[in-house]
């Protein structure tokens, strides 16, 4: 899927500065790229692999359209969170046919503060984790010469001292591809600029499956991050993109 000329310099490169006044970027620009069911769930149920639509066939092929957006987004790397990695572990799904794999991004980041993860491919990979995990996950990552960066020593990774500390390694626009616990954390950290939404044929239900969104519930509308629609159409087999920029972000404390 390639977009329309001119549709990336009018529509996308000046939102990472939106909504930071008039103080100078120091952190990458940061796009929340992800497929879902058209309820919203990004899974079946909680632990299941969501690649498990695209190998029965019932995805819409919203999965290979998603990973063809983050190059015709621009995104120079993509985010992920620990847990996604820990389900597609537990819960492998082997596919027919690959999925696209994204030719712009120069690194797969991986957000695993806890350091829960035993790693095998570090192709590429840079892992954000804090700065109180534990001493046997940082020797893992010395001796598999996996790069890192450490953010943070509270219950979770200080998001805006990571996101500053990507900068410094040269990153200037990050796709986040989930799951939903990382996604909810950047919302309500008020850190995203834009959303791209691949919306399957299905309809999942659920109560505690993954939605695009999982983070604790606002008190009241003001925490409400409007958007504005950039774009929208058919993609896929009967899937849709919704492309929308943040208009306004409320950091939730
Ligand atoms: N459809 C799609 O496009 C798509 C994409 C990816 C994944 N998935 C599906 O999503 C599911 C996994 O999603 P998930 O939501 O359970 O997990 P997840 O987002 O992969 O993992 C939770 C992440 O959120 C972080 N986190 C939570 N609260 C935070 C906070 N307040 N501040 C900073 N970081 C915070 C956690 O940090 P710690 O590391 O410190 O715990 C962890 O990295 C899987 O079933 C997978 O198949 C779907």
């Amino acid at each position: 899927m390639r977009l329309k000329k001119g549709y990336r310099r009018n529509n996308i490169i000046k939102a990472g500065k939106r909504n930071r006044g008039d103080h100078a970027m120091t952190r990458p620009e940061i796009v929340v790229n992800v497929f879902s069911s058209a309820d919203g769930k990004i899974t079946t149920a909680p632990g299941r692999n969501v690649s498990e639509w695209t190998a029965a066939g019932v995805d819409g092929e919203a999965h290979d359209a998603a990973h063809r957006l983050y190059d015709d987004l621009g995104c120079d790397g993509l985010i992920s969170g620990s847990e996604t990695l820990m389900v597609y572990g537990s819960h492998w799904v082997d596919l027919e046919k690959a999925v696209y794999e994204p030719q712009k991004s120069k690194a797969y980041i991986v957000f695993d503060g806890k350091g829960r993860i035993n790693w095998h491919q570090t192709e590429g990979l840079i892992v954000v984790t804090k700065e109180n995990v534990s001493e046997d996950y940082i020797r893992q990552l010395e001796e598999k010469n996996i790069s890192y960066i450490q953010a943070g020593s509270g219950d979770f990774i200080d998001l805006p001292a990571a996101l500053e500390k990507l900068y410094e390694k040269g990153f200037r626009r990050l796709g986040i591809s989930g799951g939903g616990g990382v996604n909810g954390a950047f919302l309500r950290a008020g850190l995203i600029d834009e959303i791209s939404l691949v919306l399957a044929p299905v309809a999942v239900g659920g109560n505690t499956t993954p939605s695009i969104f999982d983070c604790s519930d606002l008190k009241d509308l003001e925490g409400v991050t409007e958007l504005e629609l950039l774009a929208s159409r058919p993609v896929g087999r009967g899937s849709v993109w919704v492309h929308y920029k943040v208009k306004k972000a409320v950091p939730q404390p």
